[in-house]
């Protein structure tokens, strides 16, 4: 592609776009590119909902965005929690209003009183007269809350598709299915539940600029630094002698040098899913030897000992979250527009564990990922910049060479030590894969 042409999308070579070491700037930039990303990426795969734990009682709702489709999950009176497009059959109508709340026995429609069982189905309009000798039939499916063409619960986590075909979610999910695993074996109980309110932030900037740096080594020490060197002076100001406080050790984390993340392994599998690892150190301070000693009780102390080595910073379940197992947080990352972007931050508490441990998990929300927090303003900040920057006829490609080339192939994906930009060129690979099938 002569570097200054635009892609056509009326003859699409969407492929010409990604190569592997580097990436064209209209896929961050392009509306039309995006507009086709809705249909092509999140009109197939499998996308988050939400967590069950979200919809504790029947009657309980919680929305969600799929691409550009409104949609809620619900949980029935039978227990089971579906996922209805939030659209009434009558006059089109929005069923449910706020991000969460309860329907009551039935899903009312607020503007002509039809109502709904939480499967879906029309339970009674309130004038049955006048539909005689017409099409109207209450049993016919195009009267009902149409449901998602298919949707899967793993472990608590409720994803949903808009394709009726696809592989399922298992096979979708591949080896990342590792980091929800361990996110809910950490629970001495072997289940977690979202827990207090959501953090909402919006991005000026494309969803995929926000997906890279989750697995992005080599930015911490330059993008967060004046906020390391506010945590050092910070715990210079301590007593002589002091721990260094939690909050401070998690943000003062982010100036190890590249020679410290270039240890950590870099994982990443097919579909565009991947984890950075992280080193396991035992730990000795209180609140993670009380939660130990929850997860020993449980499990024994040789299981405990394996579920706590498996040590990740962020996990990536493309295209639309990720956790972070050992703070029990999950981003969930909402595409807007082609330069705007809704991630959404939940606390999880691990069940069985102590509160100490769930107010730790809080804290670290708060430092990290609050929209108030010192550290994800300066991620939001640079997102803006290469946004701004990708507009510009400055450049036409964005380099993704650091070790290309070099990835070791495993089953199911490739791994690379933590400075690659391996997980970003696996993102592309699924994205190409995504993109360039016409049907
Ligand atoms: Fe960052």
């Amino acid at each position: 592609m002569d570097a200054q042409q635009s892609p056509d999308l009326a003859t699409p070579d969407i492929a010409r776009l990604v190569q592997p070491d580097r990436v064209h700037k209209s896929v961050y930039a392009d509306p039309a590119i995006f507009d086709l990303e809705m249909e092509r990426i999140f009109g197939r795969a499998w996308v988050y909902v939400g967590h069950d734990s979200q919809v504790p009682n029947v009657g309980d709702y919680h929305q969600a965005l799929i691409g550009r489709e409104a949609v809620f999950m619900v949980r029935g009176p039978d227990g089971a929690v579906h996922v209805l497009f939030n659209r009434c059959p009558h006059k089109g109508a929005r069923l449910v209003a706020f991000p969460a709340g309860n329907v009551g026995k039935f899903i009312r429609c607020p503007f002509h009183g039809w109502s709904f069982r939480c499967d879906g189905g029309l339970h009674a309009v309130p004038i049955r007269d006048g539909y005689q000798g017409t099409r109207f039939d209450i049993n016919d499916a195009d009267f009902s809350v149409r449901r998602l063409p298919r949707q899967a619960v793993y472990r608590g986590f409720v994803f949903a598709s808009l394709a009726a075909d696809g592989p399922d979610l298992e096979s979708f999910l591949g080896g990342i299915r590792s980091s929800i695993d361990n996110f809910c074996d950490r629970a001495p109980a072997g289940e977690v539940a979202v827990e207090g309110g959501v953090f909402r932030v919006w991005q000026q900037s494309n969803w995929k600029i926000f997906f890279e740096n989750l697995n992005d080594t080599s930015h911490p020490m330059v993008t967060h630094e004046s906020a390391v060197n506010a945590a050092r002076a910070e715990y210079r100001s301590l007593p002589p002698g002091t721990k260094m406080p939690f909050q401070l050790h998690i943000i003062e984390g982010n100036g190890e040098p590249y020679e410290f993340w270039d240890k950590l392994e870099m994982v990443a599998f097919d579909n565009g899913h991947s984890y950075m690892g992280a080193i396991f150190t035992p730990p000795t301070d209180p609140v993670s030897l009380a939660y130990i000693a929850t997860l020993e009780a449980a499990h024994g102390a040789a299981r405990a000992r394996e579920i706590l080595q498996v040590q990740r910073h962020n996990s990536i379940i493309y295209p639309s979250c990720s956790p972070h197992t050992s703070f029990q947080q999950l981003r969930v990352i909402r595409p807007i527009a082609v330069d705007r972007t809704l991630v959404e931050i939940y606390t999880f508490r691990l069940k069985g564990a102590p509160d100490s441990l769930f107010q730790r998990s809080v804290v670290y929300a708060n430092v990290v990922n609050s929209p108030s927090s010192v550290v994800m303003p300066d991620d939001i900040e640079v997102y803006a910049r290469c946004q701004e920057g990708l507009k510009t006829q400055g450049g036409d490609w964005v380099s993704q060479h650091r070790d290309a080339g070099r990835d070791r192939p495993i089953a199911g994906g490739f791994v690379g030590n933590g400075l690659s930009e391996l997980p970003m060129r696996n993102q592309f690979r699924a994205w190409a894969q995504y993109m360039t099938q016409d049907a």
